[in-house]
This record gives C-alpha cells, sequence and structure tokens, in this order.
C-alpha cells in the first residue's frame, strides 16, 4: 500500500532531505585525487550530526557505514574504504538522514579530477534520466511514466539501464510502496497524487545491463566491468506542486510550475 503523507509529515522529510543536500554538496566539494572514501564517511557522519540528524543506512539491514560510495564499475551499496580516488575515476555517493522519524535520501556521481569523455557523457545521461523523470512526476501520471522516462533518457545516449534495482516511497522508512523500475513501458501502475513521496534513483551502465553482487554482500558491480552512474532525489507531490525535497537549487526543483 502506498503511504500518502501530510503536509506536516512533508515538512519533516523537508528537514531530512535538507540534510542529505547539504552533505552531498560539502562531499562533492572534498572530493580530489588521495581522498580516500573512509574520509568522506566520517566528514558525511560527523556533518549529519552536528546538522540534528541521524545516518540512515548506518544499520539499515547490517549495512555498515554512513555512506555508500561506489567507485568506477561499482554500482551502488559500496563500503567507503581506504582505497584512494585516482584521477580519472568517477565515485557515486548516495546518503541517507532520517529526522523525528522521517528520511531524506540521494545520490549524486562526481568527477575525480580529469575524467574521459564517456564518463563525463555517461554522468550527464543519467542526471539527464533524473531530470526527466522528475519532469514526469505530477499529479495524474501513472508511475511507469516515471520509468519510461528514465529508460528513455538513458537508452538515447547509448547507455544501458540497471534492472536489479529499483527507486522507492519513502517516508517513516527508506524503504516503502511503491517501487519505481527504472525502465517500462508508460501509462502503466498507480496514479500519481498529492501525498506521495518517492526517491528516485536512476543508474545507468556504460557497457551491459548486468550487474553481480560481490562476496561482501553488499557491493554491486558492472558483469562488464564498465562503468556505471547514479544519482537519485527525494520527489514530493504536494497539493501546489511538485517538490524535489534533496535539491538545494530551485532550479532541479519544478515547484511554483503549477504542476
Ligand atoms: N539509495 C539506496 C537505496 O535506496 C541506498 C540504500 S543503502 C542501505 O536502496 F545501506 F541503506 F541499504
Ligand atoms: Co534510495
Amino acid at each position: 500500500m502506498m503511504i500518502l503523507k501530510s503536509p506536516w509529515e512533508i515538512d519533516l522529510m523537508r528537514k531530512s532531505s535538507r540534510i542529505v543536500a547539504e552533505t552531498l554538496e560539502r562531499l562533492t566539494g572534498l572530493i580530489e585525487p588521495g581522498l580516500t572514501t573512509l574520509e568522506l564517511d566520517r566528514y558525511a557522519e560527523d556533518y549529519i550530526l552536528r546538522r540534528g540528524g541521524k545516518p540512515a543506512f548506518k544499520g539499515y539491514r547490517g549495512y555498515p557505514y554512513t555512506l555508500c560510495a561506489s567507485v568506477n564499475e561499482q554500482v551502488v551499496h559500496a563500503f567507503p574504504s581506504a582505497r584512494r580516488l585516482e584521477d580519472g575515476d568517477i565515485v557515486s555517493l548516495d546518503l541517507g538522514v532520517v529526522v523525528d522519524g522521517y528520511y531524506g535520501d540521494a545520490a549524486v556521481t562526481v568527477p575525480v579530477g580529469q575524467v574521459s569523455e564517456e564518463a563525463r557523457r555517461l554522468m550527464a545521461a543519467t542526471r539527464e534520466a533524473l531530470s526527466r523523470a522528475i519532469l514526469a512526476v505530477r499529479s495524474g501520471n501513472h508511475l511507469s511514466d516515471i520509468s519510461h522516462a528514465v529508460q528513455s533518457a538513458i537508452e538515447a545516449q547509448g547507455f544501458s539501464v540497471v534492472r536489479l534495482f529499483v527507486g522507492h516511497g519513502i517516508g517513516r522508512s527508506l524503504h516503502e510502496e511503491p517501487q519505481i523500475p527504472n525502465f517500462g513501458p508508460p501509462a502503466q501502475g498507480p496514479v500519481l497524487k498529492p501525498g506521495l513521496v518517492l526517491a528516485i534513483e536512476p543508474m545507468a551502465n556504460a557497457g551491459g545491463p548486468d550487474v553481480m553482487i560481490l562476496d561482501d554482500r553488499w557491493t554491486a558491480v558492472t558483469c562488464d566491468r564498465s562503468l556505471s552512474a547514479h544519482f537519485e532525489h527525494t520527489v514530493a507531490i504536494t497539493e501546489n506542486g511538485v517538490q524535489v525535497l534533496t535539491s538545494l537549487t530551485e532550479d532541479e526543483s519544478p515547484e511554483d510550475t503549477g504542476r
């Protein structure tokens, strides 16, 4: 069952989501060759606690860290480690925060130093897929319009959509119904309406779509070891329009467009 949120619940999710956004912005500013992903994890945890939130992933189904830091062929859910970021890497940072029992969740993929043309194109296509998906979020549209928007944008750029993971409803749990596949035909599934809050998270690979989970039981990598990118926002449908709760900038948020 999809759980609709009241305006005051969405206000609480705005708080947790804002901490997610601010933390990711700061982490992005720190990224440079030589930094370890464990250093990023420590920074994230300290910052979230100082801002009055709690890391949402730490302890979730036994996940041991605040941050997921997935480098190059790692798709999602990689553990922060003593690995040093190198010039030319791309790193996906995925972060969740909870405030007063309400969750926010977002991810970005960031270049380390100078990256290849292919890496730049992959990141741009995945970011664009998330933007298109957010434009498909409007009262009266169907859930799979979001899925279709993601798939179309990624495949139009010659990349492949990861099918093993999905976006999700979010609220008093990190993962709620509905699941949001990143592929599919338009106009299927439940109708979107005010009160729905969704974490939309396209993942795209430079090579084939297949991924596998490593022996640590968390890290997902591309089977062909091609590069992978991931972007995510927490998006609320309110009576006054659609708002991207994990965005710090107005232009990423189609609020006030009357949708
Ligand atoms: N954004 C991811 C998701 O929604 C991150 C989950 S990591 C976990 O699945 F550790 F919390 F599982
Ligand atoms: Co998520």
